[in-house]
This record gives C-alpha cells, structure tokens and sequence, in this order.
C-alpha cells in the first residue's frame, strides 16, 4: 500500500466533566492484574489490535513486555470480564505532570456492540482518577474502530489537538495471529 496519512486526534478530560456510564448486566467485573503478566498483555494486545493496525507491539518480545510492564507504579493493567470470561482490557500509564494516559483500550470483537465499551471506559477513567488524574489523556486515529472517538466524547472527553503522520501501513491489519 503507498504511504497513507494516519490522522491521530488527542483527547483530554478533566475529573468535572466525566459522564460515566454503566452496563447494565450485574455479571461484569473490572480486575487489576496484581502482577506482571506480559503474555497477557501481548495477547489483549495482538487479538484486538490486530483487527485495527496497532502494529508497533508486535514484533516485541518476551523480555521487552516484561521491561515495559516492570514498573507497576506506572503502568497499570486491568481486565473486564464479562460472565466470567475476559472480555477487554485497558493500559494506563502515569505521565509527568499528574495526569494519566489511557495507552490501551479494547474489547474481544465477540463483545463488541454491547454496551461494554462504555462500561470499560467508564472503569478506566474512574480508575486513572483514583490514581490521582488530573487529567485524562488519549489518542485515536483514522485506524481505529469507527465508534472509538465517539465512545471517548460520549464520556466527556475533548479533541485538543491533531497530528498526521504519514506512515507505511499493509493493505490488510494482521488478524489476532500470524496467518490468522
Ligand atoms: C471502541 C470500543 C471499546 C467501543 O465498544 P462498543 O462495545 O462498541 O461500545 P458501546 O456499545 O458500549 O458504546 C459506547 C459508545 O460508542 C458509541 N457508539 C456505539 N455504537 C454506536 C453507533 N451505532 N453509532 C454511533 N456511535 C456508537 C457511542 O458513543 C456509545 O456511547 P453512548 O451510548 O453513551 O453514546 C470497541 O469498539 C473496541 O474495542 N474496538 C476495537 C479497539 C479500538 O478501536 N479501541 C480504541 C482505540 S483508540
């Protein structure tokens, strides 16, 4: 594929105007993985990313996740699950300044279209607040699932500025595993 212009939109929210917003099925839950686990994070990773060109992690190795998640006062990993079974994930990271960064955030396609990813959001803004945000940071581009930035404005969340970046990407995402 020739070069393709990735539009990358930054959004902010601050605490006062979140709008959370929950499921309503009583059998979801929102965990702290305790620990690093790097494999679990690699396949969060590979099996929602791989649908929408987050290609950066995936030539990472074992020992790179492992470094990248050591620190666990900075970067935190949770998990939803939905009637038991892990349903999406979300990395958040510590930044300098006091605000939080949402670097991660997805469902399993099989769950997607649910009313989950609002709960999802919903958990990881309450959480970055409760490691003490003052403000709540993300970006999504034009490779990302269509409903993404709509998800993230419905919580309150604002564009505050764009960038392009003009970057090889395959004409096809490659799929939750190699020859999938
Ligand atoms: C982004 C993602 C989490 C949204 O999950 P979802 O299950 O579609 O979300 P929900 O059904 O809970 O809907 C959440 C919001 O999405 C938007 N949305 C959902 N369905 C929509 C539709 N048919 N039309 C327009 N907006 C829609 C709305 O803003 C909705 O919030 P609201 O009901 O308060 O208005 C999910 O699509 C996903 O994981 N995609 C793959 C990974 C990804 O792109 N992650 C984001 C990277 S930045």
């Amino acid at each position: 594929m020739p070069p393709f212009d990735v539009i990358i939109t930054h959004l902010e929210l601050s605490p006062e105007d979140f709008k959370p917003k929950r499921s309503g099925r009583g059998d979801v839950a929102f965990s702290q993985v305790g620990k690093p686990v790097p494999e679990l994070n690699r396949f969060f990773y590979a099996a929602i990313g791989g649908r929408w060109f987050w290609l950066d992690r995936r030539p990472w190795t074992l020992a790179r996740w492992a470094a990248h998640l050591a620190d666990a006062s900075r970067i935190e990993t949770w998990i939803l699950s939905a009637g038991g079974v892990p349903a999406g994930y979300v990395e958040l990271e510590h930044k300098d300044g006091g605000a939080v960064e949402i670097d991660y955030l997805g469902l399993l396609d099989a769950f997607i279209g649910e009313g989950l990813g609002a709960h999802l959001l919903t958990c990881a803004v309450e959480r970055a607040i409760a490691m003490g945000a003052t403000k709540v940071l993300l970006n999504t581009c034009n490779l990302d699932h269509p409903k993404a930035r709509a998800n993230y404005e419905s919580r309150g969340f604002q564009a505050v500025r764009t960038e392009v970046k003009t970057m090889e990407v395959p004409a096809q995402p490659p799929g939750p595993w190699e020859g999938a």
